[in-house]
């Protein structure tokens, strides 16, 4: 039993096989006097990644002091549950950063808890520090989907630095790989990758070329190349006309659009906790497909409705990324966007040039785009006789109150005078 947290036995620790979690495991054994099971969830943080890898992270949990140490495949998920959503709402935070990281935590939350019912554990932990969002949104899913859990928070709490930890991981004999020791943090999953800390932390420092894993340079490009993408109500379901699910999808679009450098972004963003940082991210397959979705949406949604569902992205976009998925809100936004989806089916072809991915066509069954009514060729079928009319109702408020109320303008310049 604990003596930091009196009644905590066991905890579930969510577990990246990173520096951090790894050197959690053991300072929570040696601090708090706890049992710790290792979690890791797949949530297709590295592409590459097979089984073996998985394995080695499992083991070094285990040469940590976990009692137990599982993996579970977390991409289905994320992609269907998680991601899908987020294309569906276009979502980009403050107008440019698909919500990576904000996607993952709510379903990560989700599986420590199913873990800690498993073994029985009376908390969970995560290795996130005070200064970020993550924190937030594990912290706020927990309490909505398990109120009765303790949620600890040793990364917070231990003061360490980064040079720290790793002198802890090798008086603890933690076997830490070379790459966990670079300079910068980084969360990655099938949405794309964030790069924190290290030469970035200066804003004006332009990203060093090492931080890029899934985009390549500009002048680096192939030669100009198309794709098309399938879209079944909202959700990505094909490439080129090939049936493909979207956890599989994701991946393979990375590497298409990465290769020409497509989805980098360098920006300063506001984090929930009240800090402006710098951040960068690589997203080539995601930024690719809110760009043809909100294009075939612009093919199939009824004007009102269009602009109603602008509105209401950058709102969806701020809840996830507050950390507020496990909310009513966001299942009141996401019921309006589903409704809106039920045309959002057909075809984008996307163009691939260096540095970036345009949407050169796009076809739907129930597009509402009418060719006879936007023609000005002659099988035009719009009535020209209807718009003299309507122009003139249009208008008609703005002439009375100018013809009534309206200050007189200066007057306008004779030609060659000076204003
Ligand atoms: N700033 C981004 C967000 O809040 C990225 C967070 C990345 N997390 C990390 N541990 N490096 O979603």
């Amino acid at each position: 039993m604990s003596d930091a947290h009196p009644g905590v036995r066991k905890v579930v620790l969510a577990y990246s096989g990173g520096l951090d979690t790894s050197v959690a495991v053991r300072w929570m054994i040696e601090h708090w006097g706890v049992e710790v099971v290792a979690l890791a969830v797949d949530v297709g943080q590295s592409p590459g990644a097979d089984t073996a890898a998985w394995e080695t992270i499992r083991h070094r949990a285990l040469a940590a002091g976990a009692v137990a140490a599982e993996v579970v495949d977390g991409r289905e998920e994320l992609a269907a549950g998680f991601v899908a959503r987020a294309v569906k709402a276009n979502a980009r935070y403050e107008g440019r950063y698909p919500l990576v990281s904000s996607l993952s935590r709510p379903l990560i939350a989700r599986h420590l808890v199913a873990a800690a019912r498993r073994h029985g554990a009376d908390a969970v932990a995560h290795g996130c520090t005070g200064k970020g969002n993550d924190q937030v949104r594990f912290e706020v899913s927990l309490r909505a989907l398990a109120p009765d859990l303790r949620i600890l928070a040793p990364v917070r709490d231990w003061g360490l630095t980064r040079a720290d930890a790793i002198r802890l991981a090798g008086q603890w004999a933690i076997p830490i790989t070379a790459s966990l020791e670079v300079p910068y943090s980084i969360d990655e999953n099938l949405a794309g990758r964030a790069i924190e800390c290290g030469a970035i932390e200066d804003p004006w420092a332009a990203p060093p070329a090492e931080i890029w894993e899934r985009t390549a340079e500009v002048a680096d490009a192939p030669a100009p190349s198309e794709v098309v993408l399938g879209f079944e109500r909202g959700v990505p379901t094909t490439l080129d006309g090939d049936p493909v699910a979207l956890h599989e999808l994701l991946p393979r679009l990375d590497r298409i659009a990465g290769a020409y450098g497509v989805g980098r972004i360098d920006m300063i963003e506001n984090r929930r906790v009240g800090i402006k940082s710098r951040e960068v991210y690589e997203c080539p397959g995601m930024l690719t497909l809110i760009d043809a979705h909100s294009d075939l949406e612009a093919l199939t949604l009824e004007r009102d409705v269009m602009h109603e569902k602008q509105r209401l992205e950058g709102r969806w976009a701020d809840l996830v990324y507050d950390g507020l998925w496990y909310s009513p809100l966001r299942e009141a936004l996401d019921a309006f966007m589903e409704e809106t989806q039920r045309h959002v089916t057909g075809e984008v072809r996307v163009r691939l040039e260096p540095g970036r991915a345009a949407v050169v066509g796009r076809r739907a069954p129930r597009g509402l785009y009418d060719y006879a009514l936007a023609t000005y060729e002659a099988d035009d079928a719009f009535r020209h006789a209807d718009a003299a009319g309507f122009v003139r109702l249009w208008g008609l408020s703005v002439e009375t109150w100018a013809r009534r109320q309206r200050r007189e303008e200066p007057a306008v310049p004779e030609p060659g005078e000076r204003p």
